[in-house]
């Protein structure tokens, strides 16, 4: 890319609100370093998002370390890529209530994030949790983000980012870039290991159900010999098998053979011995995310700077987006 053209931004950001999963892995984190080169790319820890639902302050202050820690041990370099602390840039609460007014509650109300979760913590069904999506809009459009990576669970806010972008350039004259999703068709949606028509996620109470980044190799094969199957034993992909084709597009992301060559591969062998290569290839392809992570983890005092730097760098970058907004609604100053 010549030292002219502006180069395209991306965006995205993980909740520190749970260990992260192969879900998060494979479906938004492992396709992030991709655009390192090519992209001004912005990776944030989502904590104002995580506090829509009631967090023990001192995990989420642990796991805002290890979430950053885990970007970095899946290959993004701080020197390539802005990692961030979403709280330590004022500027996302800010445009996060701007948004907040151009955003309907008739479309907040169709979310099926929000149902979900307001189904789930029924006891703590909040303000923030209703709004989630306009400070979502706020994180992409703060940096002109032209590309979001992220699972297919979160297209519906993607869309209404672009909805709510549209609507305030319309109203006031180009503001923000359009963004468009990045979904990767092979892995968007990873799903639980005991209930293979739901989603795999890091909330999930049931630990069988789900693995983890950081999963010891144990642990890891252990939940895959548990994994929820069928009873015809035949390894072959299809809608009517959920169990065995999610482990097939876990086994396909982390050995890139196709789903063909996997069929040839399990002919005739039974779920058993492919339970078991399924949990070794997961288990091999985490071993170096593990063992990096294990590193940076012990080195607080790194990972600070490093979201000091990429704080900074994010300021500078939503400074300019907010001048713009606030003069454009005729904000004084
Ligand atoms: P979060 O923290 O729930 O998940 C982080 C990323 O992981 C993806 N993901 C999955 N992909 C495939 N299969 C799964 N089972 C699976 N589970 C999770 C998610 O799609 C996501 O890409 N609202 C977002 C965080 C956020 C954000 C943003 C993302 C806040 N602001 C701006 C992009 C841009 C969320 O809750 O992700």
């Amino acid at each position: 890319m010549s030292e002219m053209t502006e180069k395209k931004t991306v965006f995205s950001g993980v909740q520190p609100s749970g260990n992260l999963t192969i879900g998060n892995y494979l479906g938004a984190i492992k396709n992030f370093s991709r655009f390192s080169e090519e992209y001004k790319t912005f990776y944030c820890v989502v904590d104002l998002h995580a506090i829509t639902v009631r967090q023990v302050p001192a995990e989420l202050r642990r796991r805002t370390y290890e979430t950053l820690a885990l970007y970095m041990a899946c290959g993004l370099d701080a020197d390539k890529n802005t990692l961030f602390v979403q709280s330590h840039v004022p500027q996302h609460a800010e445009l996060g209530w701007i948004l907040d007014c151009y955003t309907m509650f008739g479309e907040l109300s169709r979310m099926t994030q929000f149902k979900d979760k307001s189904a789930k913590h029924s006891q703590n069904i909040n303000a923030g949790l209703f709004t989630y999506p306009a400070l979502m809009a706020a994180d992409i459009l703060l940096y002109q983000t032209d590309i979001v990576p992220v699972g297919i669970d979160q297209k519906q806010h993607l869309e209404l980012a672009r909805d709510v972008a549209m609507r305030f350039n319309q109203i006031y004259s180009d503001t923000f870039r359009i963004p468009e999703g990045y979904i990767p068709t092979d892995t968007m949606k990873i799903m639980s290991l005991a209930e293979p028509t739901a989603k795999m996620s890091k909330s999930d109470p049931n630990q069988n159900a789900v693995v983890y980044i950081l999963d010891s190799k144990d642990d890891i094969m252990r939940k895959f010999k548990r994994a929820v199957t069928d009873s015809d034993s035949v390894v072959r992909y299809s809608e009517d098998k959920p169990g065995v084709s999610n482990l097939m597009t876990i086994y396909r992301a982390f050995t890139g053979k196709s789903l063909d060559e996997i069929e040839r591969e399990f002919d005739g062998r039974g779920y058993g011995e492919f339970k078991l290569a399924v949990g070794e290839a997961c288990a091999d392809g985490l071993a170096p995310v593990r063992a990096e992570f294990d590193r940076l983890i012990a080195d607080k005092a790194y990972l600070e700077a490093v979201m000091k730097k990429g704080a900074e760098d994010a300021y500078h970058t939503a400074r300019k987006t907010m001048s713009k907004v606030r003069r454009k609604i005729g904000f004084v100053g």
